[in-house]
């Protein structure tokens, strides 16, 4: 049984006298791809937040590898890559110069054979490689960004709306990766609103409303999540 590496232990997070997360309970296993699904304003940024360390935990906990943010965000920060709605990269430095500098600054050193290698795998197309981000469209930067996560060789992977604004196609290629990426043992938590993109990625999904997850769906052994179930629990949510 695959362990867990992230969970939430009756997280409640409040701003204020507003409760945004009221003793939510989850865990996610290692590969697992899971996808917090939510309107807007239900609390699912904030909750990844809770992972990053960036949003403290009202009571309860959340725990990454076992270890909890309120006592071990330095080393939880090691082990994980956030993608966050806009990737903010540098327009005038190239896709490689970007992924070298942002490894710098973490003290992380790569060859130009391995950066090579991770822009391979999310299938960033080799003559854009040197020219400058600024002519990336949205789906390339994202590319740069999970490559520069890959680098980073961090178990976890934290997405927020990863594929808004991308197209069809980079959806699939998108979808492609992440599925590569939990095959080979990446655990990946996104948040989203998109019920479709949800069900065609996650292994499992849970929908929070009002503070609370008030549905759990999983993927079965062949298929994926019924989108019509997902999407009828989330449109009578949202009434
Ligand atoms: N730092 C903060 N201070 C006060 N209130 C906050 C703070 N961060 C979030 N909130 C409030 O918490 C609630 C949930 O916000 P959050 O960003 O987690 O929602 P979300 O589910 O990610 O929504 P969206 O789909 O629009 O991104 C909102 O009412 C928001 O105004
Ligand atoms: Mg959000």
């Amino acid at each position: 049984m695959p362990k867990d590496i992230l969970k939430a232990s009756s997280l409640t997070v409040s701003f204020s006298d507003h409760t945004v997360l009221n003793q939510v309970d989850f865990a996610v296993k290692q590969g697992e791809v899971f996808a917090l699904l939510g309107g807007n304003g239900a609390g699912k940024s904030t909750a990844l937040k809770t992972f990053l360390g960036t949003v403290s935990p009202t009571s309860g906990d959340a725990f990454v590898l076992d270890m909890s943010v309120k006592k071990d965000i330095n080393t939880i920060r090691k082990n994980i890559a956030y993608l966050p709605e806009s990737v903010t990269l540098y327009g005038h430095l190239s896709g490689v110069e970007n992924i070298q500098y942002f490894l710098s600054l973490g003290g992380i050193s790569r060859t130009e054979n391995e950066i090579e290698q991770a822009l391979n795998r999310v299938a960033l197309q080799s003559d854009a490689r040197h020219r400058s981000l600024s002519n990336y469209s949205k789906g390339m930067r994202q590319k740069t960004a999970i490559a520069l996560a890959l680098l980073r060789e961090a178990p976890v992977l934290f997405l927020d709306e990863p594929t808004s604004g991308l197209d069809p196609s980079a959806i699939d290629e998108f979808n492609q990766l992440i599925a590569r990426l939990s095959s080979q043992g990446t655990t990946v938590f996104m948040v989203t609103h998109d019920v479709y993109g949800a069900c065609q990625i996650a292994h499992r999904i849970g929908l929070l409303h009002n503070g609370n997850i008030v549905g759990m769906f999983e993927r079965g052994n062949q298929d994926a999540i019924d989108t019509e179930a997902v999407h009828s629990a989330f449109s009578k949510r949202d009434l």
